[in-house]
């Protein structure tokens, strides 16, 4: 969703904010801007569309700038226009912003009556007015940042500079913002991301909610310094050095960071299993040895959500335990049933999204232990939740989320193990490796898959199937589809598709049917009854199967053994394949599809 970068210091903020928009370009975006100090003045560049245009823009007029700020803008509040893209700025502030000012409605008419006016449709510009206002009565920038913040609603981080200063500000609430600095060149950065900042910041700071952060640069030395809303110092706030470094992001040789993604799976799987069971992780695992809390809530959004569900399977099978999933959205506003003796598990690649956030937030309130499982350390879900499992899946760029599933689901099957007290056994370790191999086997025979693609992807609709276990794998095979190929996919649990979807049911569909050794006759007859229907049947199914393979039009064999708890793991694999290549075929974004964004920060 939007980006932010912003810097001071002696050198030309151009750069640093360019490199920092265009690695933030993988979340989603529809116009970019930036603001510059020059001459003394605040002046403004924007551009609907790709940052692209807003580099050719730069190009051309080549300037040179101490400090400047620079946003990404995932349109919310207003159209996709020049106008409505951020900086928003006027005589003595730019402000970019991440978020939603809910009430910027009643303020903006409240500004309106006092007499002030707007340039964008925005609810961010209602900030700049505010600040602005509070800046005539106050003659300070920090009072008005105090005085504008307390007055809107939203969850929102907010990056301002001035005409009066060099300094950089930010400040926000359940949004994300990092501050960094580089004390050998003394220059200040903030961003919405950390990632923004690899080589540039070795020091970052996460600031909590309404803690003001203030990047001054002297001709000696750069200081970030942090209030309260009282104006008092404020210690709210975590520091640590960037580890992050720029090689684990590159495509390196693949066309796309999807398909990079898709191939690291193995190796990661490996390194998690070696983290979880032998080495620094298992000290975290040891501590839920015979846990056994009176219920769990899973909540998490998208791919996340479907990770979820695989991990419900684990906890009610393997543990024995009550666990309930929802979709984060619904969980926050249902007033959910929830003691005190549960625990809330919230799953997240970024540990920024807003609805999660929000779930997390609430268990917090009702004094429910919350755990996360988060790929992104320092997240705000990883420093909000009492306990964090990381999946360390490294930076996921593509916007279709594939290695962040596979390691989420994994680490909800340690949890589950390590409950269970089974850790130890050299079994769960052979059973790790064997799915590493099988998917390491996948993709070595990704080009078969590309066959299957190939006579399928001009197809009007697909319906994925899957019993049991490969329920959730076939709601997250149609999502992965849906986001990447923009063809209409949706999941069904097999034995479903008779109580309405097979309506659907022509030559023009294809159900892809994952057809796992368990409860194989049950889903033998759901295949039978769509072939009777003349839908194009793809299964993906144990090798070596006569009696499903005859009903296939193209049969993906695969070898279940020796994967009792993991093969949804597997299939999942061959899956994320298919909807690549049919992606691929079609000619779509695959990395950054239309109206998506990586990290949905608003709700
Ligand atoms: C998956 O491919 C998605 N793009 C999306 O559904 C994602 O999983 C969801 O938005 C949750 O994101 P999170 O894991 O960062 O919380």
């Amino acid at each position: 969703m939007c980006g932010i970068v912003g810097y001071t210091g002696p050198g030309n903020s151009v750069g640093p904010i360019i490199e920092g928009l265009s690695r933030l370009e993988y979340r989603g975006y529809d116009s970019s801007g930036i603001c510059l100090k020059l001459d003394g003045q605040l002046q403004i560049l924007k551009k609907e569309g790709k940052l692209d245009n807003l580099k050719a823009l730069l190009k051309e007029k080549n300037p040179s700038s101490h400090t400047g700020i620079g946003h990404t803008r995932w349109a919310t509040h207003g159209a996709v226009t020049t106008d409505n893209a951020h900086p928003h700025g006027n005589e003595t502030f730019a402000v970019v912003h991440n978020g939603i000012i809910e009430n910027a409605g009643t303020l903006k008419k409240e500004l309106i009556a006092e007499g002030w006016e707007f340039k964008s449709q925005t609810d961010s510009e209602v900030f700049l007015v505010l600040l602005t206002k509070f800046f005539k009565q106050t003659n300070s920038t920090l009072q008005a940042i105090t005085k504008a913040f307390n007055l809107i609603t939203g969850n929102s981080s907010f990056v301002i500079i001035e005409k009066a200063s060099d300094k950089l500000y930010g400040i926000k609430r359940s949004a994300p913002l990092v501050v960094g600095d580089n004390k050998e060149t003394r220059e200040a950065y903030v961003s919405s991301d950390p990632f923004a900042l690899i080589g540039y910041a070795p020091n970052i700071y996460f600031p909590q909610d309404g803690v003001i952060c203030e990047g001054v640069v002297t001709a000696n030395a750069v200081t970030i310094n942090f209030y309260e809303l009282d104006l008092s110092p404020s210690t709210r706030f975590k520091s640590q050095s960037n580890a992050m470094s720029m090689d684990a992001t590159s495509k390196g040789t693949y066309e796309h960071y999807m398909l990079k993604e898709i191939h690291e799976q193995a190796a990661l799987v490996d390194k998690l299993a070696a983290y979880y069971i032998k080495n620094d992780g298992r000290k975290i695992l040891d501590e839920l040895k015979g846990f056994k809390p009176a219920g769990w809530h899973i909540t998490a959004c998208g791919t996340a959500w479907h990770a979820g569900l695989v991990i419900k399977n684990y906890i009610e099978q393997i543990n024995r335990q009550r666990c309930a999933v929802e979709i984060a959205s619904e969980f926050r506003y249902k007033n959910p049933i929830i003691n005190q003796n549960e625990v809330g598990l919230f799953i997240s690649q970024s540990g920024e999204t807003a609805d999660t956030l929000a779930c997390q937030e609430l268990c917090a309130e009702k004094k429910v232990s919350t755990f996360s499982i988060v790929n992104t350390e320092g997240s705000t879900l990883f420093r909000n939740s009492n306990k964090n499992f990381l999946i360390h899946a490294g930076v996921e760029i593509g916007v279709a989320s594939t290695k962040a599933f596979t390691l989420q689901a994994l680490t909800g099957y340690f949890m589950s193990r390590a409950m269970e007290g089974t850790l130890d056994n050299p079994a769960l370790f052979a059973e790790v490796q064997l799915l590493s191999n099988r998917i390491n086997e996948i993709c070595a025979d990704a080009e078969s898959l590309k066959v299957v693609a190939e006579k399928i992807y001009t197809k009007k609709g697909f319906l994925f199937t899957g019993r049991g276990v490969y329920f959730p794998i076939a709601f997250e095979g149609a999502l992965k589809l849906k986001e990447i190929a923009y063809v209409h996919a949706e999941g069904y649990a097999a034995g479903e598709l008779k109580h309405g979807p097979i309506a659907l049911i022509d030559e023009n569909i294809v159900n892809i049917a994952i057809v796992g050794p368990e409860l194989l006759e049950k889903t033998v007859s759901n295949v039978e009854e769509v072939k009777a229907r003349r839908g194009i049947m793809v299964v993906v199914g144990p090798k070596d199967s006569p009696e499903i393979e005859h009903l296939a039009d193209l049969y993906i064999g695969l070898n279940f053994e020796g994967l009792p708890n993991l093969a949804p793991l597997m299939v999942n694999v061959v899956l994320q394949f298919l909807a690549y290549h049919i992606a691929k075929l079609k000619g779509t974004d695959i990395d950054k599809p239309r109206n998506l964004a990586k990290s949905v920060t608003v709700e």
